[in-house]
């Protein structure tokens, strides 16, 4: 067995025989008195942050996609993107839009989509942060999908993981009051920090947290073999994988 580096507060966090090849190193903020701290001095830089990132330019998604459409679901990251165009058939009365920074695979989901000739789904190249701060009105969005994230495990690039990040309270802000934001990770750890900011911070009330199983929000009984690729990998190779469903208020 490979050498799995830990910081001993880290020890409990997650199965290190189910660490990714290049996760080396276990989340030191499993007590969370570190994410506390984080997300205090993260208020002091928001603003700076948020200027960076406008500043970097990027393709827009188009204003008239929001004032045409009432029910909006998006997803961030959506690699190839079959799951949400398997919504976007099951859900005539939804436009979908997917957003992946990756060339190779936006151009394969892209391709997808457009072959299918669904007139509800959308998929866009670029990067989610500058596209989210500037490009999304307040209150349009009913369903945010964040599915298998990189974990940013060591602790020194945890600014990363997207609840620490500044476009956090931008994707509370594009959520509708009673939209969901749904998240799914191999890492226990990331789950449970991104449920203690979602409701110390953002006061997202919690419908779900914990090894995830089918449930109302979740469609996966319709997805045996999992909803992505990641996912699919994750449950088949026997890793357990973790969600959490919140709604803004
Ligand atoms: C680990 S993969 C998971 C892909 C897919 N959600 C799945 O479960 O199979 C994470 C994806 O998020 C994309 N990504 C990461 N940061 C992004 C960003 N800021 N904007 C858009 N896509 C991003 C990556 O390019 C990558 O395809």
């Amino acid at each position: 067995m490979p050498k799995i580096f830990m910081k001993p507060d880290a020890a409990n966090v997650t199965n290190p025989q189910h660490f990714r090849p290049w996760a080396k190193v276990a989340s030191p903020s499993a007590n969370l008195t570190q994410t506390s701290w984080d997300l205090k001095q993260r208020e002091h830089i928001q603003a700076l942050n948020e200027k960076y990132w406008l500043d970097k330019g990027h393709t827009p998604i188009p204003k008239e996609i929001f004032l045409n459409h009432s029910k909006i679901w998006l997803e961030i990251g959506a690699g190839t993107g079959g799951f949400f165009l398997e919504l976007a058939k099951n859900n005539p009365d939804a436009h979908l839009l997917a957003i992946e920074r990756c060339k190779i695979r936006s151009g394969r989901m892209i391709q997808k989509f457009s072959k299918s000739g669904l007139q509800n789904i959308q998929g866009f190249r670029g990067n989610a942060i500058p596209a989210l701060i500037t490009g999304v009105p307040s209150e349009s969005i009913e369903r945010i999908y964040i599915l298998y994230p990189c974990p940013w495990p060591k602790n020194a690039h945890r600014k990363n993981r997207w609840y620490l990040h500044t476009v956090m309270s931008h994707l509370v802000r594009i959520l509708k009051p009673g939209g969901l934001l749904i998240w799914a990770s191999d890492q226990e750890f990331y789950i449970r920090e991104a449920a203690f900011v979602s409701e110390s911070k953002y006061q997202l009330q919690t419908l779900f947290n914990g090894q995830i199983t089918p449930n109302l929000y979740n469609d996966l009984e319709r997805f045996p073999n999992g909803r992505t690729s990641f996912e699919n990998k994750f449950l088949s190779s026997g890793q357990p994988c973790f969600e959490l469903i919140s709604q803004r208020q």
